[in-house]
């Protein structure tokens, strides 16, 4: 098992919810921590709680909109003039989009996919020939259980979460035997931000699935960062999650499909979208 001391880490969407703690999490262990998102305050607030708990740390945070070139170039500017070394990347940043994507907005798709899937790709692709050369490295994609067997209503999240995982598979093959690691995380729901910023109407739209199966923000990281320094390809956070993700991901999808059409409309119910209901039937 790696250990992470001594290492530089950079983390990805550190204001709120996983990244938040993703952060405190490697600041116990790390002796640099990057962390970066678009809200400076709490960054800053983020900041300044863990150098207060950990005097020797250095912490450096820097603001930028992932969901753009412009602000992947900031990012990027800032690593390469301070000449930050990453050792672990936690490409955690992600938004969801939760509807019909008929109804969709074009902005909120392209930022969608900006962020879930070029950043991912580009800050990757940004650290991994350092990290190959030192044969030194952990990257971590934050995936999602949707990504491994897509479903409906968020359409271009799922597909989003299913590049995270095919990219994460392939690179980590193709750099096997080469001291770099790549581990995707697969979570279920967690009680973040996430369901309010990916509901269109500005509600916090969670899902409907039994309180067993919402895992803490803080088992889930300890899970994840164990998963890392293990080497696991893949991780799916909680016992009860894993055990639903794996028979989920076993069904084929011609079995699926009939219970995505029971369930779509009384998704679309509980959405406060509730346009029109009858578009939501599946076309056989
Ligand atoms: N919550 C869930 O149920 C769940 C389940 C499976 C997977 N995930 C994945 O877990 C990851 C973290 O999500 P979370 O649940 O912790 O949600 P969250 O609390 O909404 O956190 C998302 C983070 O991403 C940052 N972010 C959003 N848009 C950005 C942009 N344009 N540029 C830069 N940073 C941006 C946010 O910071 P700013 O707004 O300050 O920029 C925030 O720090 C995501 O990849 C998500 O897809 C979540």
């Amino acid at each position: 098992m790696k250990s992470f001391r001594g290492m530089t880490a950079l983390v990805t969407g550190a204001s709120s919810g996983l990244g938040s703690e993703f952060a405190r999490q490697l600041s116990l262990e790390v002796s640099q921590l990057l962390i970066t998102s678009r809200r400076v305050d709490r960054l800053q607030a983020l900041s300044e709680e863990i150098q207060k708990k950990s005097p020797h740390l250095k912490v450096f945070y820097m603001p930028a909109d992932l969901s753009c070139q412009e602000g992947r170039d900031i990012l990027c500017d800032w690593l390469t003039a301070e000449r930050m070394d990453i050792d672990i990347l936690i490409n955690n940043a992600g938004c969801g989009d939760y509807g019909l994507f008929e109804e969709s907005r074009l902005d909120r798709l392209r930022s969608l996919l900006e962020l879930n899937v070029i950043t991912m790709t580009y800050l990757t692709r940004l650290v991994l020939p350092q990290m190959i050369r030192k044969k030194r490295g952990v990257i971590i994609n934050v995936g999602s259980i949707v990504g491994r067997k897509p479903i409906p209503i968020c359409a271009a999240y799922s597909g989003s979460k299913s590049f995270v995982h095919a990219f994460s598979e392939a690179l980590r093959l193709e750099i096997e035997g080469r001291g770099v690691t790549v581990t995707v995380i697969a979570p279920g729901p967690l009680n973040t931000e996430f369901f309010y910023r990916a509901s269109r109407n500005n509600v916090d739209e969670k899902p409907f699935v039994p309180p067993f199966m919402w895992v803490p923000l803080e088992k889930v990281v300890n899970d994840a960062l164990a998963a890392a320094k293990a080497g696991k390809p893949f991780y799916v956070p909680g016992f009860y999650t894993r055990i639903a993700s794996f028979l989920h991901s076993l069904t084929p999808s011609f079995l699926l499909r009939p219970i995505y059409r029971i369930l779509l409309p009384i998704q679309c119910k509980r959405s406060t979208s509730k346009k029109d209901n009858l578009s939501c039937s599946l076309h056989q």
